[in-house]
């Protein structure tokens, strides 16, 4: 596989072989030196056109992890706002000899453009366009989701609130669907997408009724900046019916986890005390992102042949001179 565009991409052996690698790299967070020479010499891009905290941050991270040198571009106070198009950006990037570009764009579609074209050879990754897709998310999240829980199999999952305009509900609903969970999406009429009934999940407009029957809850942000109309009453309104707070988090079964890709709204859809609880693992969401992110900057560009057990030496021990 050259790029990786969507979760679906992925069937099921393939989205394995991603966590996986992942798991082998995430040892490395814990030890004191956390790099690998792997990719030294290639050059990743970082093209953001659309602001972003953890996604750009963990990329960068990832790469740099790597032994790759990471160029990042970000749109503002680039030409681009001098009217620059996606081509001849990504000719520019190209004269640099760039190896892998990750793409995030308000466009849903754009990173598909960049990859069909021949204005650029390098492996693009989808870090979230438009209100399409946003892999590495989905793939972190499993990841997450799997340390806990073990194999995704059967396992019950609410996706919970804004689902229309989110690429992350997007590109889970199809990995978690491939890993074989059972996907319940949550949240109020005009906030599920019309034609949601082919995405073959179930739906639920009440909360409440879902809790209960659930391993894991993802908490989805509210997404004012991609809302032109009234979605719902008020925000006060919205909390009461879709927001997760402690009375609510106590109907969930004890060994359920929730989740939440950040940035929060803290007190529209999750209160501060769940997003901090104990079985809050949003921080650990953002560490787990790092590893599978580099695990999928290794695959595609070290390719699928290269056994991560090479790449990652073992520990040595203190005392070993
Ligand atoms: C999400 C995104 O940008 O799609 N955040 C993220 O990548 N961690 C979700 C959001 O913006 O609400």
């Amino acid at each position: 596989m050259k790029h990786l565009l969507s979760a679906g991409d992925l069937d099921r052996d393939e989205a394995l072989l991603v966590l996986d690698t992942a798991e082998k790299l995430r040892e490395l967070a814990d030890r004191p030196i956390k790099k690998l020479p792997t990719l030294r010499g290639r050059t990743v891009v970082n093209l953001f056109f659309e602001d972003s905290t953890r996604t750009r941050i963990s990329f960068e991270a990832a790469a740099k992890r790597l032994s790759a040198d990471v160029i990042n571009f970000s749109a503002k106070g680039s030409s681009v706002e001098k009217g620059e198009s996606l081509k001849d950006t990504a000719l520019t990037l190209a004269a640099m000899g760039a190896d892998a570009v990750v793409v995030r764009h308000p466009a849903s579609g754009a990173p598909h453009r960049l990859a069909a074209s021949d204005w650029i050879s390098a492996s693009v990754l989808n870090a979230g366009d438009g209100t399409h897709e946003h892999p590495t998310q989905a793939l972190l999240d499993a990841f997450t989701m799997r340390r806990h829980l073990g194999e995704l199999e059967g396992r019950r999952i609410a996706i919970v609130g804004d689902v229309l305009h989110s690429r992350v509900a997007r590109s889970n609903v199809l990995l978690l669907q491939t890993l074989g969970a059972d996907v319940t999406l949550v949240g109020p009429p005009t906030l599920l997408p019309v034609g949601v009934e082919q995405w073959s999940v179930a739906t639920s407009y009440d909360l409440d009724s879902v809790l209960p029957k659930t391993d894991v809850v993802m908490m989805l942000r509210v997404q004012r900046e991609r809302m032109n109309a009234a979605f719902f009453p008020s925000a006060r309104e919205y909390s009461r019916r879709y927001g997760l707070d402690a009375v609510r988090m106590a109907a969930l079964p004890d060994h359920a986890l929730v989740m939440h890709p950040g940035p929060m709204n803290r007190g529209m859809e999750i209160s501060a005390d769940v997003a901090d609880s104990t079985r809050s693992v949003i921080v650990e969401q953002v560490t787990n992102g790092v590893a599978v992110r580099m695990a999928a900057l290794y695959l595609l560009l070290a390719g699928a042949g290269s056994a991560v057990d090479d790449a990652v030496p073992e520990q040595r021990s203190r005392e070993t001179p």
